[in-house]
């Protein structure tokens, strides 16, 4: 995405206004084609997502924003494989949901998606580097050198024994991050990552959460409604009602 505004995604700009570096040419590690999604469940029916478009590029940094309630975690939930859509086509890492077995969905987000939680979501039982061992023993590996390298990059290179009891909670998140790109995945999804943490430590999260995104050249999407995300992000959609903004009802 160029940051410019298209008539395709008019909901996207730069913050401030500034340009953001060409990646048109960059493949698309997320591709969302009209996409629907209705929760129903017999007493309640929600129309969450209406129609959206919206592609992310390799290396994109996109800041996901709205209102309570407008459709960002059902997004992200697309864009994790985590649920599929009911109209429209959402492709992941190449990986069509709709035409895909479980077995694909599960393989995808083990191996090429890095989710991070504002909850944090650590296994209470496991120290810290086993946490960020996690992923990589479910998917039948282990490789100590890259778990303690990870601990580093986030700061807690001394504090792999500590069970998350003993962690602060921006220590928790940095141990959710490693853990999130314990696999070199190549998108990496945040859902109000800085939803849990005090001001200074939010900013230290997202610092670090840019820096590695660069370093790593993941792609990363990140639900937020803290304006400080948008001004470190490539590209800024905003969501309303299950529409990213711009886009006209139907
Ligand atoms: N499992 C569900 N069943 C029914 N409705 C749901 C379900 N999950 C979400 N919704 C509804 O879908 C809409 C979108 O919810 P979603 O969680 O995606 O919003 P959000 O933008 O992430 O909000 P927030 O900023 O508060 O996290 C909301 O109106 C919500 O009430
Ligand atoms: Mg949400």
């Amino acid at each position: 995405m160029t940051g410019t505004r298209t008539p395709r995604h008019p909901a996207r700009t730069t913050p401030d206004g500034v340009a953001s570096p060409p990646r048109a040419a960059a493949p698309a590690v997320v591709l969302l084609e009209d996409v629907h999604r209705r929760y129903s469940n017999g007493r309640v029916s929600v129309q969450a997502l209406e129609g959206v478009s919206l592609t992310v590029r390799a290396g994109e940094f996109v800041a996901l924003v709205g209102p309570s309630g407008c459709g960002k975690s059902t997004l992200l939930n697309l864009i994790s494989a985590v649920d599929r859509p009911d109209a429209g086509r959402v492709v992941v890492c190449g990986t069509d949901l709709a035409a895909a077995r479980e077995a694909d969905l599960t393989r995808l987000r083990r191996r090429s998606i890095g989710v991070v939680f504002q909850a944090f979501h650590l296994m209470p039982n496991l120290t810290a580097s086993e946490n960020v061992a996690l992923p990589l023993a479910l998917d039948g590996r282990r490789d100590d050198a890259r778990v303690a390298r990870l601990l580093d990059r986030v700061g807690l290179g001394a504090r792999g024994d500590h069970y998350p009891s003993e962690l602060s909670g921006g220590e928790q998140q940095r141990v959710a991050i490693a853990r999130a790109l314990a696999n070199g995945p190549h998108l990496v999804v945040a859902d109000e990552p800085t939803g849990n943490l005090d001001s200074h430590t939010g900013v230290e999260i997202l610092d670090l959460l840019g820096e590695l995104h660069r370093a790593e050249g993941t792609a990363l999407v990140v639900a937020t409604h803290d304006d400080r995300v948008a001004a470190r992000a490539d590209t800024v959609c905003a969501l309303r009602d299950g529409r990213l903004a711009g886009t006209p009802a139907g």
